[in-house]
C-alpha cells in the first residue's frame, strides 16, 4: 500500500540524518557480525525494517530529547522522570491480548508480534496538547494488520487499548494521580487508518523504556496522550470505551483529541505549538499536517467536538 506523507513534507536531507545514518551503519554492523545484542530490558537492539516510505523534510528530534523529555506518568509527572525510573523496567516477558467482538482472539508474545508483522519506519510529526511538538523516527507496523489477522465482526465500532498496570515497576501508580491503567481508544476506521502504527522502535532500535516499551500506539493526527505506552490488552468494543484523560477531565481532553489550532485547550491556545530544539514557535497544523489522509473521517461532524 502507499503511503502518502503530507502535503507539505518532501525528500530531503535532515540535519539530523548524519547522526541517524551512522546509527544504521552502526547497525548493520552489528547485525552482519552476528553481535547478540541481547541485553537486559534497558538496552536497546537493532529491529531490521523496511526504509521509510514517508518522506520528511521536517528535522528528526535528536534521540536525547525523544528519550529525556517525556509524559509516562507510570513513572512520574515530570518530563525528566520516565527517564529516570524506567531504567529497570521488565519489557519481556510480554503478552499482549487481542479480544473482544473479533473472530481470532489471542494472547501473543511480543517477539511473535514483531515478528509477524514486516516492520517499517515512519518519520511522524508528534504534537502534545500541551503545546510542544517532535518529530519522531518510529518503527512499528500499521495497527490495521492487527486487526485484519484479528477479523472483528460486525459488532466492533471501537477499539480500545489499555497499558499495564505494575505498580511494583511503575512508582506513579502508587498514587491516584490518574485512574490506572491508563486507557485509551480509537474507532475502528481510526485504527485501521493507515498512518495508525504501533510503534516498537525508534532510531532503528527497539523502543527505549521511557517512550512506551516494548509497544506504543501512534495516531500522528492526533494529540499525543491518544498514543497509549506499554499495553497489553487491544479490544474490539460495541461503544466507545473510557480513555484516562477524557475521564479524568472531559471538559479539557476529549475521545477525538484531533490536533486542531482552532479549538483551544480551555487553559492555553492551541493555534502554535513549541517544536522541541527550536527557539521560535511554529504554526500548529490542522490534524498535525495529515488532514489529506484523515480529514475525511469527520465529515459531518462539529470539530469543536474532536477536541
Ligand atoms: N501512555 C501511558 N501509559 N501513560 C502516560 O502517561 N502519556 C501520554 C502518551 N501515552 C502517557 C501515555 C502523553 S500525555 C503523551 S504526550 C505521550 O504519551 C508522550 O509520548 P513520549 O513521551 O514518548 O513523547
Amino acid at each position: 500500500m502507499l503511503i502518502r506523507s503530507a502535503p507539505d513534507l518532501k525528500d530531503c536531507d535532515v540535519t539530523d540524518h548524519r547522526l541517524y545514518l551512522r546509527l544504521r551503519e552502526f547497525i548493520a554492523a552489528g547485525a552482519a557480525l552476528g553481535a547478540g545484542l541481547s541485553a537486559g530490558a534497558a538496552q536497546a537492539s537493532p529491529l531490521p525494517h523496511s526504509p521509510n516510505k514517508m518522506p520528511i523534510d521536517e528535522k528528526p528530534t535528536p534521540l536525547k530529547d525523544i528519550t529525556s523529555y517525556n509524559n509516562f506518568y507510570e513513572f512520574g509527572t515530570d518530563k525528566g522522570d520516565p527517564a529516570a525510573n524506567a531504567g529497570a523496567f521488565r519489557t519481556r516477558p510480554w503478552t499482549v491480548t487481542v479480544d473482544g467482538e473479533c473472530a481470532k482472539p489471542g494472547h501473543y508474545g511480543i517477539d511473535d508480534i514483531i515478528k509477524a508483522y514486516p516492520l517499517e519506519e515512519r518519520i511522524y510529526r508528534m504534537r502534545c496538547v500541551e503545546a510542544w511538538s517532535m518529530v519522531i523516527p518510529w518503527i512499528g507496523f500499521p495497527l490495521a494488520s492487527l486487526i485484519k489477522q484479528a477479523q472483528p465482526n460486525a459488532n466492533a465500532k471501537y477499539v480500545a487499548f489499555q497499558t499495564l498496570y505494575d505498580p511494583s515497576q511503575m512508582p506513579g501508580q502508587k498514587d491516584h494521580v490518574l485512574d490506572w491503567p491508563y486507557r485509551e481508544g480509537l474507532r475502528l476506521d481510526e485504527a485501521l487508518n493507515p498512518l495508525t502504527l504501533l510503534a516498537v522502535g525508534l532510531y532503528g532500535e527497539t523502543l527505549p523504556n521511557q517512550d512506551g516499551a516494548p509497544i506504543r500506539l501512534v495516531v500522528p493526527w492526533k494529540y499525543g496522550f491518544k498514543g497509549a505506552k506499554s499495553i497489553v490488552r487491544i479490544s474490539f468494543v460495541r461503544s466507545q470505551p473510557k480513555t484516562t484523560w477524557s475521564t479524568m477531565a472531559p471538559s479539557e481532553y476529549g475521545f477525538y483529541a484531533n490536533v486542531n489550532p482552532e479549538v483551544d485547550h480551555p487553559r492555553w491556545s492551541q493555534a502554535t505549538e513549541r517544536r522541541i530544539g527550536e527557539f521560535f514557535r511554529r504554526k500548529t497544523l490542522p490534524f498535525n499536517g495529515y488532514g489529506d489522509q484523515v480529514a475525511s473521517l469527520y465529515r459531518g461532524l462539529d470539530p469543536r467536538k474532536l477536541y
